[in-house]
């Protein structure tokens, strides 16, 4: 029988948002449980603790990648990354993600596209360019991190829940 711990022996993630909060916990986990590591977001130096962290608690392969999600260009060196470091990918984590509460009439524009552009936008470009390598692999899984905001409507959340319902759409859509 295999061993709680190596549930993802030679299986190959990739998380974005994975230098802090959910998803630095979840390639944690991934990483005591075997899984090799492509770590994604913008700071290096959140990246490399992360990567670290992930090698103590037993990662073998961890390839940290800085990349900002909304930036097409830097998405698809991600995903080459990847695919060399790899061969593939076996699950694909979109965490990377911020919000921004405020209300519509007062609320800072450029927040605003921010949390279109992360949340929405960014999830997008990850999917596109990295679900073919998990495709090409014969199938895993892509998790999506929505969040209450995108069931339930919230005063001085209407951007972020607008970005949060697209992730539920787009996630049921592209299932
Ligand atoms: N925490 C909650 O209570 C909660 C509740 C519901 C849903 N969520 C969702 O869960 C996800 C993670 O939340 P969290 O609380 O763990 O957030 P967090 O601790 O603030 O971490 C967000 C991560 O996303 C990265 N990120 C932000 N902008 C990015 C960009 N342009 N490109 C690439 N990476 C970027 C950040 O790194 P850099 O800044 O270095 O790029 C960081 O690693 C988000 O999608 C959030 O909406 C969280």
């Amino acid at each position: 029988m295999t061993a709680p711990q190596a549930r993802f022996s030679k299986k190959a993630a990739l998380l974005t948002g994975a230098g802090s909060g959910i998803g630095k916990a979840l390639a944690l986990i991934l990483a005591a449980e075997g899984a090799d590591l492509v770590l994604a977001a913008r700071s290096r130096d959140q990246l490399e603790q992360v990567a670290g962290a992930a090698r103590e608690v037993g990662a073998d392969k961890v390839l940290a990648q800085p990349t900002d999600v909304g930036d097409a260009a830097a998405v698809e060196d991600l995903a080459r990354a990847a695919q060399e470091a790899f061969g593939g990918l076996d699950i694909l984590v979109n965490c990377a993600g911020l919000g921004y509460a405020d209300l519509v009439l007062e609320g800072d524009t450029a927040e605003a596209e921010e949390m279109i552009r992360v949340n929405l936008w960014g999830l997008y470009l990850v999917t596109r360019h990295c679900l073919p390598l998990i495709i090409a692999r014969g199938g895993g899984d892509v998790v999506n991190f929505a969040s209450i905001a995108g069931l339930l409507p919230s005063p001085g959340y209407a951007v972020y829940a607008a970005t949060k319902y697209g992730v539920r759409g787009f996630s049921e859509s592209l299932r």
